[in-house]
């Protein structure tokens, strides 16, 4: 017997009418199609087969690491001139305020695993800049166990479960962190309290990389971003914490929830260390070697905002789970450093979304830049924002778009080894290798009219201004081919 309210009909209509995926409304959701009173249930029933189905695909894989955390919306607001040294359009003008969503983390637990492990704390956020979401994917500690890009997969499993066993295992742990010394200076952090953070409110971020800002003049400095809670720092000792981990498993994810919902906003002051090319080259520490840091008193911070966590989220799986963070989502101004950690997490973070959300994943609300118009990116999986309409899917010469320009490149550059981003260009070299080919096709009789008739009868249905310039092209060949072939194109035009 099921209650049956939503077809009372003595409810108000203002009360939402259940239906079933497709909108019809259903007479009583929690009852099955049955052949008698108590026969067998009938394919028809499509509400039961709705439910179940959808039920049956509830889950998508959770994080490969930093699985179980917690998140909330905020925003950024510009609290110091830094346009001396950046052309971030989120950081221009005291007083600027951008949105936000920001999201917490342990790292080695799965989705249900305890807030209070020893473990360091992710520290993610998005910023829905004017251009473009810049995301911050910073862990609580300035630096990290590696500093080459493939040990990381390795350094993960050891710290996950055994193979055999499905139980954490401290011989993996230790065995790794024995056999890869790099890793102490991360492990100084672990094992102190600062290894069990009291709440997320209560620990700083930090970017822990180094990342290039471009300058107003177009040159660049490197940059490190450290993100202090205004909260104070706080800590459990281990006994606290492996008491929380038993009575109170999501502790932090409670804590940050209850503190917003009670209009106890937490915030975060943001500095920045900056670093000319200059220095870098003379500097005691290599910039791109994460498991060290740039000691402060030599490489001051520099304040420059605060960001406020103002609201929770409404849905957690919408918003919470599906957000997707990378170290790629970068903006004007901001450029990855040579540092070779950070330039494999450009990679796997984009690629580890499409298998987790799907190829459309910055459709999904939470991700979704405030502008975003990339034609290019065409169908898959839940193409749900209208797949650019009849826009062209190629770079279409009746349908220009603006693109931005490249950056000024560095004599610095050439220490690092250079990156360029250019086409290579078209040279009459392109046509050498055509012009031969026309050649050969002038020694087999009828050939060469056939290739001209070819083209002229596909090429009379295009629009002019395509015709005259593939005319031109077919120039750039022999020099008579073009004209060859317009004069039999525009016969049939
Ligand atoms: C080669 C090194 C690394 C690789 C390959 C890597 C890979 C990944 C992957 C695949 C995820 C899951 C992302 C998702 O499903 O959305 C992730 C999450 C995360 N990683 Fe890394 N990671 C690396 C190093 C680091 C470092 C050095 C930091 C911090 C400085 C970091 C911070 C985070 C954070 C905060 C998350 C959670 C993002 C969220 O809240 O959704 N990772 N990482």
């Amino acid at each position: 017997m099921s209650h049956g309210k939503g077809i009372s009909g003595s409810l108000q209509d203002d009360v939402p009418m259940y239906t079933t995926s497709n909108g019809c409304p259903v007479k009583d959701p929690e009852a099955s199609q049955r052949v008698g009173e108590n026969g067998p249930l009938l394919l028809q029933d499509f509400n039961l087969l709705d439910i179940l189905g959808h039920f049956d695909r509830e889950r998508i894989p959770e994080r490969v690491v930093h699985a179980k955390g917690a998140g909330a919306h905020g925003e950024f607001e510009v609290l110091d001139d830094i346009s001396d040294i950046t052309t971030i359009d989120m950081l221009k003008g005291v007083g600027k305020k951008t949105k936000m969503f920001g999201r917490f983390s342990t790292v080695g637990g799965e989705r249900g695993s305890a807030d209070t492990a020893r473990d360091p704390r992710g520290f993610s956020m998005k910023f829905y800049t004017e251009e473009g979401n810049w995301d911050w994917v910073f862990n609580n500690t300035p630096i990290f166990f590696l500093r080459e890009a493939t040990k990381f997969p390795i350094f993960i499993h050891s710290q996950k479960r055994c193979p055999q066993t499905n139980l954490k295992d401290a011989t993996m742990f230790w065995d790794y962190l024995s056999t890869h010394q790099e890793s102490v200076h991360q492990l100084m952090h672990l094992f102190s309290d600062r290894g069990t953070p009291f709440s997320f409110r209560h620990m700083n971020g930090y970017s822990g990389h180094t990342y290039k800002w471009i300058k107003p003049d177009g040159n660049f400095n490197y940059v490190q971003i450290h993100c202090k809670t205004d909260q104070g720092s706080k800590t459990f000792n281990a006994d606290e914490a492996a008491k929380l981990s038993a009575s109170n498993p999501d502790w932090n994810t409670e804590d940050l929830f209850r503190a917003i919902e009670r209009g106890e906003h937490p915030y975060w002051t943001c500095y920045v260390q900056v670093m000319s090319p200059e220095q870098a080259e003379s500097f005691r520490w290599n910039i791109f070697d994460l498991t060290k840091v740039w000691p402060q008193k030599e490489i001051p911070l520099r304040r420059f905002g605060r960001f406020t966590l103002n609201r929770n989220p409404a849905n957690y799986f919408a918003e919470v789970e599906q957000v997707a963070f990378s170290p790629s989502h970068l903006v004007p101004g901001v450029e990855p450093s040579a540092d070779p950690v950070l330039q494999s997490r450009l990679f796997s973070y984009p690629d580890t979304q499409f298998h987790r959300l799907g190829v459309n994943y910055q459709q999904i609300p939470v991700n979704c830049p405030l502008r975003a118009f990339n034609p290019y990116h065409r169908d898959g999986f839940m193409a749900i924002n209208g797949n650019y309409g009849a826009t062209p899917n190629y770079p279409s010469s009746f349908h220009p778009m603006r693109y931005t320009s490249t950056n000024a490149s560095q004599s610095h550059e050439k220490w690092v080894g250079s990156v360029v981003t250019k086409q290579t260009p078209i040279t009459d070299d392109d046509f050498v290798q055509a012009n031969g080919l026309w050649n050969v096709l002038g020694r087999q009789p009828g050939q060469q009219e056939n290739f001209v008739q070819n083209v002229a009868s596909h090429l009379c249905n295009a629009k002019a201004p395509v015709r005259e310039r593939t005319y031109q092209m077919f120039s750039r060949v022999n020099g008579d081919l073009g004209a060859t072939i317009k004069t039999a194109t525009e016969k049939q035009s």
